[in-house]
């Protein structure tokens, strides 16, 4: 796997990693702030009551109200706006009737396509009021994605941003997922390199300015194991347990990170009411 100049190269996965330039990262930048407000638009619907689907709709109408395109219609089989994921579901839940009870606590993935560019981001919500063992479950994750985020530099490494990450999650005495990773992206959705959310630092790839990619760590309170239901895509905790999820779409500058999906609003990882 080496890198290619993004612009020399076809938008498909070729294998090599893209390097992209100060116009992709303005593309980035629109697609990610756009992703961001839908999930700020979204914090104010989740309220019992409401279905993953009704969600799902919000989201589907509010990209065609601003000339963006959902990343995950049609993509693969998939056929939603979003990827809605309740408690002890890992990711890619997917929405339909059923309603939001108080205590829930959800993750909200959303991708979409500005002019081309893809922004994948996604945040935990909490319905009403929650336990305070989701709540630390949510504030862990969070710092995870934060830690992982806060490795990237030139020169670092893909690994470093998985030790980070498991470093801190297992010193917490929670599991990180291993079965889904981040991903390269861009014009492409899912593209090279995969980030893992666990690994040792200095192993992996080594990051250059003009990358672009996601981190997107899944803690569980319990074992890091998941099992794919029989619809091909809901993925849960072998063991029941609450999981987590927070993503950011980022870029790697000349001195460090670019967040392209940060809330305009404050609400990356909102207050939680707890019981
Ligand atoms: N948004 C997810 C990610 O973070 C991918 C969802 S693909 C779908 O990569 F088909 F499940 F929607
Ligand atoms: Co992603
Ligand atoms: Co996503």
């Amino acid at each position: 796997m080496g890198y290619v100049e993004a612009k020399l190269a076809p938008i498909r996965n070729t294998g090599d990693i893209k390097l992209q330039n100060a116009e992709a990262f303005e593309g980035m930048r629109r697609a990610g702030q756009l992703t961001a407000r839908a999930l700020d638009m979204v914090t104010e619907l989740v309220r019992p009551g409401v279905t993953t689907a009704e969600l799902d709709r919000a989201v589907l109408d509010f990209a065609l109200d601003h000339n963006a395109l959902p990343a995950t219609l049609y993509y693969r089989g998939y056929s939603h706006s979003s990827c809605i994921s309740l408690n002890h579901v890992v990711c890619h839940g997917i929405p339909g009737s059923r309603a939001l009870r108080t205590g829930d606590i959800l993750n909200i993935d959303i991708t979409l396509i500005v002019d081309g560019w893809h922004g994948d981001s996604s945040r935990m919500y909490a319905v009403d009021k929650i336990s305070r063992k989701s709540e630390r479950l949510i504030e862990v994750t969070y710092e995870s994605l934060m830690r992982g985020c806060h490795a990237v530099k030139p020169g670092a490494t893909t690994g470093d941003i998985g030790a980070a990450i498991q470093t801190y999650a297992e010193a917490q005495r929670m599991g990180v997922v291993r079965d889904f990773c981040g991903h390269g992206l861009g014009r492409l959705f899912h593209d090279v390199p995969n980030i893992l959310h666990y690994g040792r630092s200095g192993e992996g790839i080594p990051l250059r300015p003009g990358m672009l990619f996601t981190i997107e760590p899944m803690v569980n309170i319990g074992r890091p194991h998941v099992k794919v239901l029989k619809d091909g895509w809901t993925a849960v905790t072998r063991d029941r347990t609450l999981s987590a999820q927070f993503e950011h779409t980022v870029g790697v500058t000349e001195t460090g990170v670019e967040i392209f999906t940060g809330s305009p609003n404050g609400l990356d990882c909102p207050p939680y009411a707890t019981v």
